[in-house]
């Protein structure tokens, strides 16, 4: 957590860098609703709870943002009733924006993770993607969600930066750096024009991550807070270095000079690089060299 800033200024700053960064968060992600993005989501929750999914009757996502999680699990039937929370409103509009477009019907609550305005015992599953990083008071948050579970309901959480992972991801992002004039010569691109005062969010944007987990400071949260059969797991290992050199690559360059079959090149193989992970090294390898966590756990 940067020591300058206080768990009220925290927060206060995450309200303020999501709520303008809601309107072009999704292209900027690559967020999708259609076919990849239900693909994405189902699969990262098999893996996170290490078995096909159940059907849950009334979720609680944590940090909904624009509806990722949510909404492509409402898609893929693994949820009945969804009520989604953020501390950011420009984040639940463009939630509940994009869920009149998909026809699905979602309950959107403003709300801190630490300060949950819901009744003990109130859902089935509580959820959460890239959220856990932004909270200053984890352990607050892991009894708040022990508190809104029901008896025998399910946490998970995922897409979380592991500390080790990121350490690990600055080493492709350096070789990118120093070969970057040879590849635009290659593909024949300008350098990219100076940044004038950058995107609107890009001055907030290094205070709003407060955390990097090891996979058991994950696993002492849920277990701390009362949370049985935690369950931690790494993904994404070469296609994250794969994306990290691409993107560290294309910043370097004018974006209308960087041709279409390079962009092809780049989102196919990182997609082909995810399935290498998945079905060869995922469950090999430790999860802490992984770049993202995830975490399941049960409440008794
Ligand atoms: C990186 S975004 C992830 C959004 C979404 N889950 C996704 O995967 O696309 C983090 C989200 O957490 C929300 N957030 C940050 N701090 C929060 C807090 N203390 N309580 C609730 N939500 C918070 C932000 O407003 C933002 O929407």
């Amino acid at each position: 957590m940067p020591p300058t800033l206080s768990p009220d200024e925290i927060r206060d700053v995450n309200t303020r860098y999501h709520d303008v960064a809601a309107d072009h968060y999704d292209s900027k992600w690559g967020i999708d609703f259609g076919d990849l993005g239900h693909d994405q989501v189902t699969a990262k929750v098999r893996k996170a709870l290490g078995r096909a999914p159940g059907q849950y009757l009334h979720s609680l996502e944590i940090g909904s943002g624009t509806g990722y999680f949510t909404l492509n699990m409402m898609r893929a039937e693994l949820i009945g009733e969804a009520t989604c929370s953020d501390i950011s409103p420009g984040m639940l509009a463009a939630l509940s924006a994009n869920a009149a477009s998909l026809g699905l019907d979602v309950e959107t609550v403003p709300a801190d993770a630490e300060n949950l305005p819901f009744a003990d015992g109130s859902f089935d599953l509580v959820l959460g993607h890239a959220i856990l990083h932004h909270i200053p008071d984890l352990p607050r948050a892991f009894d708040e969600f022990a508190r809104v579970l029901a008896p025998g309901g399910t946490i998970m959480f995922a897409g979380e930066p592991s500390r080790y992972g990121d350490r690990l991801a600055n080493v492709p992002k350096r070789a990118a750096t120093a070969i970057a004039p040879l590849w635009r010569r290659a593909i024949g691109a300008r350098p990219a024009p100076p940044a004038e005062g950058g995107a609107p969010d890009a001055a907030l944007e290094g205070v709003v991550d407060v955390h990097a987990f090891a996979p058991n400071e994950l696993s002492k949260l849920a277990l701390e807070a009362g949370f049985a059969d935690v369950r931690v797991t790494g993904e994404e290992l070469l296609a994250n270095w794969f994306g990290w050199t691409n993107r560290t690559l294309e910043a370097t360059a004018e974006p209308s000079d960087v041709p279409w079959g390079w962009r092809q090149y780049a989102y196919r193989g990182y997609l082909a690089l995810q399935e290498v992970d998945r079905r060869l090294l995922e469950s090999r390898l430790p999860a802490a060299i992984f770049y993202n966590l995830m975490i399941a756990a049960r409440k008794p």
